[in-house]
C-alpha cells in the first residue's frame, strides 16, 4: 500500500478531492498525514474527521527557512512517504527539502504554467488578457512554479469574470485533475525524464 502525505496551509479543498477521490475509487493507497504550518487551516478538521492523523509545523515558530524545512521533513518522514502532495502549501521550500522528495512530490498551481507564477494568478490572468486560464500539476523543483508538468486544466476566461468568479471555477477543475494525477503517480504510470512528464495510457 503506498503512502501519501498531504500538506495543505488553509482550506483544504484540494486535499479533500483527494481524500474523497481514494475513497470513492478504493485508491491502493493510504493518506498517511495531512501536515498543515498553520494551526488554524481548516482543511485539518476534514482530515481528523477521516480518521487521517493530522500534524502541524508552525513556520513562525522557526528562526530560519532552513530550520523550519528542517523539521517539516522530519515530521513528513515519519510517516513515511511514497508521494508528498502540495495542496495549497503557501510556503516557498529550501533547495535541500525540495531535492530530499525529488520526483515524489506534486504541486498544484492555480494558473497554465508557464505564465502567471506566484501569487494572485487570477487577477494575473485578467490583466494580461487571456482567453484562456486554468491550473497545473506539476513535479516541485527548486525553481518556483517551473517543475515538470504532469496535468493541466483549461478553462475559458468570460467577458464578465471576476477574480472570484474565474478562481472558483478554475478550482473544479482543480478538483478534477488533482485527483487523477495522485492516482496516476501511485499505481506507477507517471515517468519523468528531464522536464517533460511522460503518463502510461494517456
Ligand atoms: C488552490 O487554488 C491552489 O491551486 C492554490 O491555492 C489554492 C488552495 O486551495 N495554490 C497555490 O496558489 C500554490 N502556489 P485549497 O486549500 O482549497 O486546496
Amino acid at each position: 500500500m503506498k503512502k501519501i502525505v498531504i500538506l495543505i496551509s488553509g482550506r483544504g479543498s484540494n486535499m479533500q478531492a483527494i481524500v474523497e477521490t481514494s475513497i470513492a475509487e478504493q485508491w491502493p493507497a493510504q493518506i498517511a498525514a495531512v501536515i498543515s504550518n498553520k494551526a488554524d487551516a481548516a482543511g485539518l478538521a476534514f482530515a481528523a474527521s477521516h480518521g487521517i492523523p493530522t500534524a502541524v509545523v508552525v513556520s513562525k515558530d522557526f528562526s530560519s527557512r532552513e530550520a523550519f524545512d528542517s523539521a517539516l521533513q522530519q515530521k513528513i518522514d515519519e510517516f513515511e512517504p511514497d508521494l508528498v502532495v502540495l495542496a495549497g502549501f503557501m510556503r516557498i521550500l529550501t533547495p535541500a527539502f525540495v531535492a530530499h522528495y525529488a520526483n515524489r512530490m506534486l504541486n498544484i498551481h492555480p494558473s497554465l504554467l508557464p505564465s502567471f507564477v506566484g501569487l494572485h494568478t487570477h487577477q494575473q490572468a485578467l490583466d494580461a488578457g487571456v482567453k484562456l486560464h486554468g491550473a497545473t500539476v506539476h513535479f516541485v523543483t527548486a525553481e518556483l512554479d517551473h517543475g515538470p508538468i504532469v496535468a493541466q486544466a483549461a478553462v475559458e476566461v468570460l467577458n464578465n469574470d471576476t477574480e472570484d468568479s474565474l478562481a472558483q471555477r478554475v478550482l473544479r477543475q482543480e478538483h478534477i485533475i488533482y485527483p487523477r494525477a495522485v492516482r496516476q503517480f501511485i499505481e506507477g504510470k507517471i515517468s519523468v525524464s528531464g522536464h517533460h512528464v511522460t503518463i502510461a495510457d494517456a
